[in-house]
């Protein structure tokens, strides 16, 4: 039997795996579209990238929601959640509810930390594989997507029992799921996509906060700086270097002392600046795309949980909150001026 994959949240990042995911052989891809809907139904997505060409992407089925992905009564083997994390808007786990049975795997494709739990307390018996993607993708319009570079996806069942106590007979399970998704989007072409323990991924997610936490929140307090441009400045770097190394310093102190050698592994601040001022292509990170665009951030997920996992084992993360503090204020600031000006 054809393994079956359902994508929740066909933007960017969604369009682009499902549609390397489609050349998995013996396997199919479906969708549920949002604003996307029409133009996808119509043609398709249209995928351009500067490692794999140009190419059409058709999905197996195109739902226009949830509930006619509920109506044609499929099963799903996988579903990809790859929408923007945003629990002070909605709790997506919900959207999945009777599209999940106890074989499928949720595999979550989101930044941010503590993007599980939701789906854990609402399927506390369902694989949940928990995915942190380095890739930099776009929908320049609806179903039209711009692969610019980086394929890296790290993927890990999320196994939250294992950080204060045993492994459960249901792990191997999780991970022989988790072993065949990266089979596939490594037969999909992503070379670099690479299966993790629970607790490993959990340090790679750290890690990537330290770089979300500290370009995203400060392009938009910086008026729109591209990542190059504040990596360059001599007073923003320092500010840059400092986020990341107070995210750096505090995930081995929340993790346990066993995460210290990955983060010996992994980039330091002083690389990440480095790599990013080479990067001078303009690119400026999502947060900023999204205030630009009047569209909720995801500040809970990339800032508040930080901030608040670290409280809770009592170590403070002053320039995280700070930045956590001032862009939620300009956030609602901003909502509240536009539901006046819809008012008058
Ligand atoms: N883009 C990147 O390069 C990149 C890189 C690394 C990580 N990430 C992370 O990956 C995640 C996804 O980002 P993205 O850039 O792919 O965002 P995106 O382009 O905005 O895609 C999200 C998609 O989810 C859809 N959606 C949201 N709620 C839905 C619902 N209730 N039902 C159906 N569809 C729904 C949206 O539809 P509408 O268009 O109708 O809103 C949109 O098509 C985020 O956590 C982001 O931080 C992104």
């Amino acid at each position: 039997m054809a393994t079956s994959v359902l994508i929740v949240g066909a933007g960017a990042v969604g369009a682009f795996y499902a549609s390397r995911l489609s050349l998995t052989p013996n396997t199919t891809v479906s969708v549920i579209c949002r604003s996307n809907y029409k133009a996808v139904q119509a043609n398709g997505f249209s995928v351009s990238s500067p490692l794999y060409g140009s190419y059409n992407f058709k999905p197996h089925r195109t739902f226009s929601s949830p509930e006619e992905a509920r109506k044609s009564r499929e099963t799903w083997d996988y579903v990809l959640v790859s929408t923007k994390a945003l629990p002070d808007v909605s709790d997506d786990s919900e959207i999945l509810e009777e599209l999940v049975s106890d074989t499928t795997a949720i595999v979550l494709v989101q930044n941010g930390l503590g993007i599980e739990e939701p789906y854990v307390k609402r399927f506390p018996k369902t694989t949940i594989l928990s995915a942190v993607t380095i890739v930099s993708a776009a929908q320049t319009s609806p179903g039209v997507i711009k692969h610019n570079r980086w394929t890296r996806i790290s993927i890990g069942p999320y196994l939250r029992h294992l950080d204060s106590g045993e492994g459960r007979p249901s792990d191997a399970r999780a991970v022989g799921q988790n072993d065949k998704f990266v089979r596939m989007l490594k037969d999909g072409g992503i070379k670099d996509a690479e299966a993790y323990s629970h607790s490993k991924l959990q340090a790679v997610r750290w890690h990537k906060i330290a770089i979300n936490a500290a370009m995203n929140p400060s392009s938009v307090l910086s008026a729109g700086s591209t990542n190059a441009s504040m990596a360059l400045d001599p007073e923003l770097s320092i500010h840059l270097k400092g986020v990341m190394d107070e995210v750096l310093s505090t995930a081995p102190k929340v993790l346990g002392p066993a995460s210290s050698s990955l983060f010996e592994s992994l980039a330091t601040s002083e690389q990440i600046l480095r790599s990013t001022q080479k990067n001078t292509s303009g690119s400026k990170p999502s947060m900023q795309l999204d205030w630009e665009s009047g569209k909720r951030m995801e500040l809970e997920v990339i800032l508040g949980n930080p901030v608040r996992i670290a409280r809770e084992q009592g170590l403070e993360m002053p320039r995280l909150q700070t930045l956590y503090a001032l862009l939620k204020m300009a956030q609602s600031n901003r909502d509240a001026a536009k539901q006046q000006k819809s008012k008058m």
